[in-house]
């Protein structure tokens, strides 16, 4: 606890105290972001959808570059005003900026009140009550996590998130979140059955495992436990799941255990999340990411071979120290030839206390974003031409909810994670339905509902 704010109470008027929360990192970030909303939810909080209207300001931010912290900054720069006018308005900041930046974040926002790591977000009440006494507080100490959870708090009915491990080991030489969030500790997979039943009693039918290297899931338990064998059991178990998905996998751990149990599981997910970072090994050894191109090229045939409708995406990061045009032109090549379904492309920001950090940031603003182009441009074309082949064929939709551009027409995913608009009864929305591609668009497929006898594939 840091003394010498002034004092306020936040809580002492209202009966049902506000809280506005944004966050702003992975799926992991948003996942503990509802187990934040889920205890002030208990503890008598409303949640409101602008700042203006808010007794308590939250941001569950993320530090994984520059921009995502500049974009908090910002914020915190746009409460000034409000917090001027209205000097009980309590401003806090969460997540993984938080454990990173801790007391620093007070110096450069002076009128940010509670500042919480990665490791005590589940005591925000009681943080928040320590706020209200008149204090500035600071919590980024590490403790071990409860995983208490408020089943009803999530965005949509019929989604949940599932974190089965927290933190990475693996170091990469750019990257600041095993700083933010550890080491790796996996939560024990009768856990995790449990929480998966309560979720599906309340009405999840899709499911995603959460991990910064989720295929690492078990390991640190030495007790036999898998990725594998958890998926094994959820897809066993609870019959009412129809889609499980895990994110986020790393290429040195695909192992054939994994390959075969998402093949033999046909509720599992058909979309696979393998970020490379880069097809040059030169970088790829600079970025300590402990594979080489044909390693990963491996890893790819391995799942190819046991699954052959998986669909790939990854992640790339474009002007890593030291990137020439050689070495961007391998990721090029690279792209192309495991022909992704998507690619995430990141311009390399150095990231104070990382290895890569104290090398010098080498490659100009302008060619970083020039690659950065390149690279979507050609991932563009590579989608189109993968989505241009479902026309006229068949696809299972899990219906998500009415369409956001047009309010007639439902929207959901193949099993593949493609977004397919049709038009069809409300009542479909969390069940699946059998689509007929019949159109496809840059962001989607369109097709017709087709009745369920029809169903071959
Ligand atoms: N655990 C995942 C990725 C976590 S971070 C993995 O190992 O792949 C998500 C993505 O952000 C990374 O895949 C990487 O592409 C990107 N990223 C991480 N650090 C970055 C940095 N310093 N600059 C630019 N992009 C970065
Ligand atoms: Fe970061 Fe590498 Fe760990 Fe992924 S595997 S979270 S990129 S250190
Ligand atoms: Fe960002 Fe933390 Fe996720 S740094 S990417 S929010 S683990």
């Amino acid at each position: 606890m840091l003394s010498g704010h002034p004092p306020m109470d936040p809580l002492a008027e209202r009966a049902a105290p506000r809280v506005y929360l944004e966050d702003m990192g992975c799926q992991m970030n948003r996942m503990d972001s509802e187990l934040v909303l889920g205890k002030l939810k208990k503890a008598g909080f409303e949640r409101v959808p602008t700042p203006g209207g808010a007794d308590v300001v939250l941001y569950y931010t993320c530090s994984v570059r520059e921009h995502a912290e500049d974009k908090v900054y910002g914020r915190l720069g746009a409460l000034k005003r409000l917090k001027k006018d209205r000097p009980d308005l309590v401003i806090g900041v969460m997540g993984c900026m938080a454990q990173n930046h801790k007391d620093a974040i007070f110096d450069r926002a002076p009128h940010v009140d509670l500042v919480v790591g990665t490791s005590r977000f589940e005591d925000v009440v009681p943080l928040l009550e320590e706020v209200r006494h008149g204090a500035r507080v600071l919590a980024v100490d590490r403790k071990e996590l409860s995983f208490d959870r408020d089943a009803s708090v999530r965005p949509r009915k019929h989604q949940a998130f599932l974190t089965a491990m927290r933190g990475c080991n693996k170091f990469c030489t750019f990257c600041i979140v095993p700083f933010t969030q550890g080491r790796e500790r996996s939560r024990p997979i009768e856990d995790l059955l449990a929480e998966a039943r309560i979720l599906v009693q309340d009405g999840v039918v899709e499911l995603t495992i959460l991990g910064q290297r989720i295929d690492t899931y078990g390991l640190d338990l030495r007790d036999g436990t898998t990725l594998a064998k958890l998926l094994s059991r959820l897809h066993s178990e609870l019959p009412g799941l129809l889609r499980l998905s895990f994110i986020t996998s790393h290429p040195n751990h695909m192992t054939e255990e994994l390959a075969e149990t998402i093949a033999s599981h046909p509720r599992v997910s058909r979309y696979l999340h393998l970020p490379v970072q880069s097809g040059s090994d030169r970088i790829l050894q600079a970025m300590n990411r402990g594979y080489s191109t044909d390693e990963y090229r491996r890893a790819v045939e391995l799942l190819r071979s046991r699954v052959p409708d998986l669909a790939l995406a990854t992640d790339w990061i474009v002007g890593y120290p030291g990137e020439t045009d050689e070495d961007f032109g391998a990721s090029c090549r690279l792209l192309a030839e495991i022909g992704y379904q998507n690619s995430f492309v990141f311009k390399y920001s150095p990231r104070e206390g990382t290895k890569a950090a104290a090398l010098e940031d080498s490659v100009p603003r302008a060619v970083k974003e020039a690659r950065n182009e390149r690279l979507l441009t050609l991932q563009d074309e590579i989608s189109a031409s993968l989505r241009s082949r479902y026309r006229g064929q068949r696809v299972r939709v899990l219906v998500e909810g009415p369409s956001k551009r047009d309010a007639s027409r439902l929207t959901g995913r193949t099993h593949t994670n493609l977004i397919v608009h049709f038009e069809g009864p409300d009542s479909l929305i969390g069940r699946e339905a059998l689509v007929l591609v019949e159109e496809s668009t840059p962001l989607c497929l369109i097709g017709k509902r087709e009745p369920e006898d029809s169903y071959s594939a």
